[in-house]
């Protein structure tokens, strides 16, 4: 089942010198191909629509201050399953709780210096394509 997702890597991926070492995972997956990709800062207001449902969660205003501290890269992956499939490459979202192997595990110990963004469904990984790509396909 061919899907797209919607990844981010996060200012912390971006200033410790990991694109090529994230994107390399991702692009070594068997079918797996970047469709869309861009360096660049996110606004507040695309970061407030991109959060939204976390709005009033104790670790909102700094997980919009932080995603906001600098260039991230924002890409979109096309492939076999690739929605469960970058969840799975990065791990859960405490680092700690990471396993080695995973980009979470192996590089990260700050739950909100995790590193990477991807989608958790096809409905939330097409909203944020819109959101991030808007005009492409
Ligand atoms: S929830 O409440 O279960 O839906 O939250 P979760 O899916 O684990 O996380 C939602 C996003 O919030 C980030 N997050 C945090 N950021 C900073 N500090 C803390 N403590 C924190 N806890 C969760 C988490 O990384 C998710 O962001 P994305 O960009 O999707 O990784």
């Amino acid at each position: 089942m061919s899907q797209r997702t919607l990844v981010i890597l996060k200012p912390d991926a971006v200033r410790r010198n990991l694109i090529g070492e994230i994107i390399g995972r991702i692009e070594r997956k068997a079918g797996w191909r970047i469709s869309a990709l861009e360096l660049r800062e996110l606004s507040r207001e695309v970061l407030e629509q991109h959060y939204g449902e976390h709005v009033g969660k104790p670790f909102y205003e700094p997980l919009v201050e932080f995603m906001s501290s600098g260039p991230v890269v924002v890409l979109a992956v096309e492939g076999e399953r690739v929605v469960e499939g970058v969840r799975a490459l990065a791990g859960p979202t405490d680092p700690i709780a990471a396993g080695p192997g995973s980009i979470r595990g192996d590089f990260g110990t700050i739950v909100r210096e995790n590193l990477i963004h991807a989608s958790d469904s096809e409905e939330s990984a097409e909203r944020e394509f819109k959101l991030f790509f808007p005009g492409a396909e």
